[in-house]
């Protein structure tokens, strides 16, 4: 079936029991069992629950991936996969990735033995180089957040499967809608299911889709052993916003194209940060390997006074962390989503204190533009 058709219905059977269109949310924390040993498949609501694997089968359907595993967050699902390691393992990561990410590989796995090298996934040569005999994982984000550094998926791919590693890819700004990167030879794709698989800002979540069988079978044991599951309420309303996901996805880039092209053209900013532009260095790799460029943008005021008061100005833009909801959203990188990074660490890749970022919703572009319009007019 195509994208949308399977955003749809894949994963989701109307109820046996009553013929309900919608899968239930199955709000029950255990089920009975016929007699000793004999139940339905389901035995207690952290192991299984009807609402979740329906949005799994849906997940793993949409990302090409042989089995998905919600969790309660989008870092419970990136710490899930760091329950594959082992003390005395090896991690190549990117630079510039999500700060909650840094921090849970800084300030909890290193505690635990796990040892991180960083390293801009976009240079080849220098990913390779930063492999050790102990490296098991690479763990990438294309297009990053919020500088939108663009790495070769099929090249990281080769890289880890040579050296015997696995590649997880966080492909929460884009989704599958526009990237896959299991198809492009990824093991692992991971996402942030509060963003835009979910769409609407209501809830906080995470998946994992796995296509090594290995890697499998272990988190489907980790989901259940450290037990950090998403309620059903939550999985229903990730299954809701998925159904919408490509006509959201086709009208945050097409709003986000517009709008990237008005802010480089604005005469008071620096760099403005869109893989879409055909200026951005990674603008032909991004489209050799995804079919759209996202609602997530990023432009340099120039300083941080510059940058607060735009931030102060915008009304439409609502001052918020989070992204990827229909609703648009401003915010400060550097004090914001990625604090938790040192100055120097944020400076090597961009993300100076006069960086904004913005998730361009699905409003009316000209009201868009019209509130940016205003906002810049301090600059
Ligand atoms: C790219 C990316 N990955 C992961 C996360 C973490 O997800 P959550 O906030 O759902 O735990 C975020 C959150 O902003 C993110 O932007």
């Amino acid at each position: 079936m195509g994208f949308s058709t399977d955003a749809i219905h894949a994963g989701q059977e109307p109820d046996p029991t009553t013929g309900a269109v919608t899968v239930p949310i199955y709000q029950t924390s255990t089920y009975v069992q016929e007699e000793l040993g004999r139940h339905k498949g389901f035995e207690y609501a952290r192991t299984q629950n009807p609402t979740r694997l329906a949005l799994e089968r849906n997940l793993a359907a949409l990302e090409g991936g042989a089995r998905a595993f919600a969790f309660s967050s989008g870092m419970s699902a990136i710490s899930a996969i760091c329950y594959l390691l082992r003390a005395g393992d090896h991690v190549v990561t990117s630079f510039n990735m999500y700060g909650g990410t840094v921090r849970l590989f800084e300030k909890v796995l290193t505690g635990y033995g796990v040892g991180f090298t960083y390293v801009d996934t976009s240079d080849l040569a220098a990913t390779a180089a930063a492999f050790r005999p102990t490296t098991r994982l690479l763990f990438a984000e294309t297009p990053t957040n919020p500088t939108m550094i663009v790495s070769d998926l099929r090249a990281l791919a080769a890289l880890a499967r040579e050296r015997g590693a696995l590649l997880a890819v966080d492909n929460t700004f884009m989704t599958p809608y526009f990237q896959r990167p299991l198809a492009l030879g990824a093991h692992l794709a991971v996402h942030s299911t509060t963003k835009y698989l979910n769409g609407h800002s209501d809830m906080v979540g995470g998946v994992v889709v796995s296509n090594d069988p290995a890697s499998t079978e272990r988190l489907q044991f980790v989901q259940n052993a450290v037990g950090a599951v998403p309620g059903p309420f939550d999985c229903w309303l990730v299954l809701r916003g998925v159904k919408t996901l490509p006509v959201r996805m086709e009208r945050h880039n097409r709003n986000a194209m517009e709008i990237a092209g008005w802010l480089a053209r604005h005469p008071g900013l620096g760099r403005v940060y869109y893989p879409g532009l055909p200026d951005h260095p990674g603008h032909a790799l991004h489209k050799s390997q995804a079919s759209g460029f996202g609602g997530m943008i990023a432009f340099d005021t120039g300083s941080l006074e510059r940058g607060a008061a735009v931030l102060r100005r915008a009304r439409l833009f609502a001052l918020a962390e989070s992204l990827g909801g229909v609703e648009s959203l401003i915010s400060h990188p550097a004090t914001m989503t990625h604090a938790s990074v040192p100055r120097e660490e944020r400076e090597k890749i961009g993300l100076t204190d006069g960086l904004v970022r913005i998730s361009v919703g699905i409003e009316d572009v000209e009201d868009l533009v019209a509130d940016l319009e205003q906002a810049l007019s301090v600059l």
